[in-house]
């Protein structure tokens, strides 16, 4: 790609000014003024938010920075829980809703922050039954029910680090995150239960676990949907077998807050994905802060993030975010279209949702269905909407603003990845907001638009999103792989590359174009076209793979494959849905192909490299760019 781009956007500049009660009851009242006081003194703005949390130990040093490398509130001792749960049982929350889980047909599971604190103590000293201490891994394969929650933080509580591994991930890709943690431990249940069928994850787990050593025990929740479950006696053990008989009270661990507080798998532009990881002072006092800021929210909210805890989304505003603000979480295993389109409205309107969270990809969806759905039901209720995961298209904006949002609420269009470990761009609730815009840098974190030399572009023109200074919940490094985490700081000089296209408003407003590397951001799921490929090429029949994201209206991106087949294997339909059949066995459902073609021939730099880029052009008809490369 070029230095950086001109962008033509005449006529565009409509902006949505919500009602000024939402900026006069906001958290962050005025948004510029709240940006320059954290310009003036950048570090005290950052100690300010963390002396709203308990800590055990106060910090030495605010920040220590040793390019690329950030340590957050030096020396100071805290656990993430004691701040989720032990801070609200000590005070008017202690009966205050904490977790309203709703299945797909409308069943209700409610925990107070009393009976949740309980539920994470057990857990948590059930774990050190089974001798995880901390530091140890712990890999949680779950579906989205409060058990997940529960284990995520009796994790923390004990200082065992978890990873979670996304229910839709298959065997491969379950075996190589266990393996890269060395996890000692696998939690897990029998089944997730999607549009009325049982995905059998133990099963998943099993194969799973077969080539990963480190593994000592598998914790099985039995939710015996269809029949109960038979456990392994030797190997497996039932998730409340492991709470009897133990104390509901487990002391927090001292954690420093550099300790690690989990790992989370995410793809690269190689085949091996990155297992980031997240320290414990800096991501609270991130997810804290930008909760409370971002959807400005109150103690009497009910809110609802729809993504899964397997993703960051999950663990940064379904988990740690929302608990240490205390607020009241919804958690629901449903999807928007089962039993029917209203599914999600029907939730809003049982629950009295206030605030919202979902995915763009969601959003066009009931676009495509029709406003019927929505307005059959009291969506009254709702105060602030959030997107995530992809951008926010105007007509998308527009949509969710008028038909959801009722021409009223705020829509807070959020830019940050797994790697930032919380919100980094958006328009704050009661500022004037641009569709198709995410908004600006949050106070506490300088980004800019720049070219590859780091130099930042014209207002109007386009260029690599990058952040400027380190910021408290920022990665600290890709596991067991340094390297990796360098090349964030080392790829354009002085910022963190994000690997986004984005563009550079007049007005400031940064608009996300989408990913400048190999990764595909599928229905707001990060995919590397690396991985796919390379489980394409695991299957008998194929010799080279290559993968490219194709825009799609629904989804954002599609995924499209072109394959060289070996010798003795012909192009077929039937041949087509294996190739895809065995992407989804190992890979899982998220990174099935939707599109294949078979080539005799790949488009190729004289070094051997599939130029990716020259296959896209050729499918969306466009000008390949610069060929000179590219071999005969
Ligand atoms: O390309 C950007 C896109 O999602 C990527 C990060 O993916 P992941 O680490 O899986 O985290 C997703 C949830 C935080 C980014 O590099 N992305 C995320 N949010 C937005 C977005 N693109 C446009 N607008 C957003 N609001």
């Amino acid at each position: 790609m070029a230095e950086s781009f001109e962008v033509s956007m005449a006529g565009e500049e409509k902006y949505y000014v919500p009602d000024p009660s939402y900026k006069e009851h906001a958290w962050t009242k005025d948004y510029a003024r709240a940006y320059q006081e954290f310009l003036a003194d950048k570090e005290g703005f950052w100690e300010k938010q963390a002396h709203h949390l308990e800590w055990f130990k106060k910090w030495d040093k605010v920040l220590e920075w040793n390019y690329p490398y950030a340590r957050w509130f030096v020396n100071a001792k805290l656990n993430i829980t004691s701040n989720c749960l032990d801070r609200h049982v000590a005070n008017h929350r202690r009966n205050k809703v904490a977790l309203i889980w709703r299945g797909e047909e409308g069943e209700e599971r409610i925990f107070t922050y009393k009976k949740l604190y309980h539920e994470v103590c057990r857990f948590a000293n059930g774990l050190k039954k089974l001798g995880v201490a901390k530091g140890d891994r712990v890999c949680i394969y779950m579906p989205l029910v409060p058990e997940q929650v529960i284990a995520m933080l009796a994790c923390a509580r004990i200082g065992a680090v978890h990873s979670v591994v996304f229910g839709g991930f298959g065997v491969n890709a379950l075996n190589m995150r266990i393996n890269d943690a060395e996890a000692k431990i696998v939690i897990t249940a029998d089944v997730a239960i999607r549009r009325g069928k049982t995905i059998p994850l133990k099963t998943i787990v099993e194969e799973a676990i077969i080539n990963a050593p480190s593994i000592e025990k598998v914790v099985v929740l039995s939710r015996e949907v269809d029949q109960p479950v038979e456990l392994h006696k030797e190997m497996e053990i039932d998730f409340y077998e492991l709470m009897e008989g133990v104390s509901a009270e487990c002391k927090p661990e001292v954690m420093d807050a550099e300790d690690p507080l989990f790992i989370l798998y995410t793809s690269g532009s190689t085949g091996t994905p990155k297992g980031i990881v997240h320290t414990c002072g800096g991501y609270m006092v991130g997810t804290y802060y930008t909760t409370l800021n971002v959807f400005d929210l109150k103690d009497t909210d009910v809110y609802w993030c729809t993504a899964d805890t397997g993703w960051i989304t999950g663990h940064s505003y379904v988990v740690y975010g929302p608990f240490c603000v205390g607020a009241t979480v919804v958690l629901a295993e449903a999807v928007p279209d089962y039993p029917d389109a209203g599914s999600f409205w029907k939730i809003i309107q049982d629950l009295g949702i206030t605030i919202f969270y979902t995915a763009p990809t969601a959003i066009r969806m009931f676009m495509r269905v029709g406003e019927e759905w929505p307005n059959r039901y009291d969506l009254s209720s709702l105060r602030i909407l959030g997107s995530v995961g992809e951008p926010l298209n105007p007509e998308a904006f527009e949509w969710y603003y008028r038909i959801i949002g009722k021409n009223r609420c705020p829509v807070v269009d959020t830019w940050w990845q797994t790697e930032t470990g919380m919100q980094m761009i958006t328009t704050m609730v009661g500022e004037p907001m641009r569709p198709g815009f995410a908004g600006k840098a949050i106070p506490g974190v300088v980004a800019d638009v720049v070219t590859k030399q780091g130099a930042p572009v014209e207002p109007g023109n386009g260029g690599f999103l990058v952040i400027r200074d380190p910021w408290p919940a920022m990665l600290r490094t890709v596991y067991k792989n340094d390297e990796r985490y360098r090349t964030y700081w080392h790829t354009i000089p002085d910022c963190y590359t994000a690997g986004d296209l984005a563009v550079k408003g007049k007005d400031g407003n940064i608009m996300i174009i989408g990913r400048a590397d190999d990764i595909i951001i599928v229905a707001g799921h990060n995919i590397g076209t690396a991985e796919v490929e390379s489980a394409l090429v695991s299957h008998q029949a194929v010799a080279e793979a290559a993968v490219i994201g194709k825009p799609d209206p629904l989804k954002g991106n599609l995924i499209k494959a072109f394959v060289i087949l070996r010798v003795g294997f012909q192009p077929s339909e039937k041949l087509k849905s294996d190739l895809i059949y065995h992407v989804r066995m190992t890979l899982g459902p998220i990174a099935m192909p939707s599109e294949i073609d078979f080539m005799d021939k790949l488009p190729k730099t004289r070094s051997g490299k599939i130029m990716r880029r020259v296959l896209k052009a050729k499918e969306m008809g466009i000008d390949p760019g610069d060929v000179s490369t590219l071999e005969e």
